[in-house]
């Protein structure tokens, strides 16, 4: 009855640290393929983010994390992005920065990373 096709996203689960590498309330950059990722761990949760400011081209994961409000700041200009949804909370930056989900097992830390990202 409907032509509509249905596409699903698929994307591909790439190994980043070790649990034991990613330290509570810091960031820590990796690279994955062409991608710069900014991962961060508050207590048990694990988030990723891409590690490039949306103001200007300079990297988020050189920048602190604020734990309580789960948020990372550009160390340029101060802008604070959320690490939940990328979005900004704080001028000067008002664009978002992409984010990606983030799986995890007993030891590493695995960043899905969407097949249309190249
Ligand atoms: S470069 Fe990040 S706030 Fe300006």
């Amino acid at each position: 009855m409907s032509n509509e096709t249905e596409e699903r996203p698929s994307a591909r689960k790439v190994r980043a640290l070790s649990l034991e590498e990613a330290i509570d309330g810091e960031a820590q950059r990796v690279d994955i393929e062409d991608q710069k990722i900014a991962i961060v761990r508050i207590g048990e949760i694990i988030y990723a983010i891409a590690d490039m400011c949306s103001h200007a081209n300079y990297s988020l994961s050189e920048g602190p994390v604020d734990s309580e409000e789960v948020t990372i700041e550009c160390w340029k200009h101060g802008a604070q992005f959320s690490l939940c949804d990328g979005n900004p909370v704080s001028l000067p930056a008002t664009q978002p920065v992409a984010i990606f989900e983030v799986e995890t097992d007993e030891n590493d830390i695995y960043i899905l990373i969407p097949e249309s990202s190249n």
